[in-house]
């Protein structure tokens, strides 16, 4: 090798190990300012070719979950799907005339769903679902925190609760339109209509959050409360404040959070597992 070529082949090595090797290790000292520019997501696709899959919940204790999604046939319908998302095996719920919505109470293993005569019970034997009677309005979003939430469809929009087997107003919302509702650990209530996001604590007061146009709230295992809008995923980190947790640069339907705290999300025609990893930081 003559003078000319090994100092080459220095410069090459200069430039293209050694320079990478240290502005990584300079970069893993900024690890604690970790922003999502700096985390990168891993997705997984878990379900696809059903039409505007919506409404996601997902059950801790058998790892399920649940959606529903359009059918256009002569006429409109919906229909809800359970997946286990271990064995991927999935199927339709049965029992339930436009099945729509659904919730789990974790705590008491009853996984609920509302169609367009009330709402049900998911057996998971059967995989049908049987109606509890207790209502027979058309449900649009159900929400479990200690008890059932839910609202019923445009153009009524009100917000009931199931509490110690009867059914009445979430009487803070009797004359408010209310799309999607949730509760947190402080049992604030938030809900959403066409006016944006908004939350009313304890003491009956009501904060606009922002004019987020949200399709879905969810809850993980500790019930931290989060939303998708049309592209992003949010968390609610304070009363009032949220947090941007992922823009995903796509069409998003909804989102729910699986155990190992991944998030769930739907697209115009495809279910997918999102993990979101930190990058240089390991
Ligand atoms: C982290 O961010 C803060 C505030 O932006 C900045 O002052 C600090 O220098 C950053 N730390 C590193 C290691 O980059
Ligand atoms: C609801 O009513 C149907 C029809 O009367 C009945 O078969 C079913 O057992 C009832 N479900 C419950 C939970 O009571
Ligand atoms: C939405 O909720 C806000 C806050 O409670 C309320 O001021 C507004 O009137 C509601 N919008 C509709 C259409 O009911
Ligand atoms: C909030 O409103 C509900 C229903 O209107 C009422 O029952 C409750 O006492 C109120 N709470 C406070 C702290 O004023």
């Amino acid at each position: 090798m003559n003078g000319e070529s090994k100092q080459q082949l220095i410069m090459y090595l200069l430039f293209c190990i050694i320079l990478p090797l240290i502005s990584q290790v300079l970069g893993n000292s900024n690890c604690d300012n970790a922003s999502n520019e700096r985390n990168h997501y891993v997705i997984e696709t878990l379900a696809d070719n059903f039409v505007a899959p919506y409404q996601l919940a997902f059950d801790a204790n058998t790892n399920t979950l649940f959606f529903s999604y359009t059918v256009e046939k002569a006429k409109r319908y919906f229909k809800i799907v359970y997946m286990d998302v271990n064995t991927k095996e999935k199927g339709e719920v049965t029992g339930i005339p436009d099945g729509f919505a659904q919730t789990v109470d974790t705590r008491n293993h009853i996984v609920y769903m509302g169609g367009r005569n009330g709402i049900y019970q998911f057996d998971y034997k059967t995989k049908s679902a049987n109606s509890l009677n207790i209502t027979k309005e058309s449900i649009w979003q159900m929400f479990f925190k200690d008890y059932l939430y839910y609202t019923t469809i445009y153009p009524d929009e009100v917000a009931y609760v199931y509490k110690n087997g009867v059914v009445s107003k979430v009487q803070q919302l009797e004359n408010i339109k209310t799309l999607l509702i949730a509760v947190d650990n402080n049992n604030n209530i938030y809900y959403s209509n066409s006016s944006g996001l908004f939350v009313l604590d304890n003491a009956n007061v009501t904060e606009n959050i922002g004019e987020y146009n949200i399709n879905g709230f969810t809850s993980d295992v500790k019930g931290n409360l989060y939303f998708s809008t049309t592209s992003e995923i949010y968390s609610i980190v304070t009363k009032n404040t949220v947090k941007k947790i992922a823009d995903l640069n796509d069409d998003v339907h909804g989102v729910a959070i699986d155990a190992d705290g991944n998030y769930i999300y739907s697209t115009y025609e495809s279910v997918k597992r999102l993990k979101v990893e930190a990058t240089n930081c390991s």
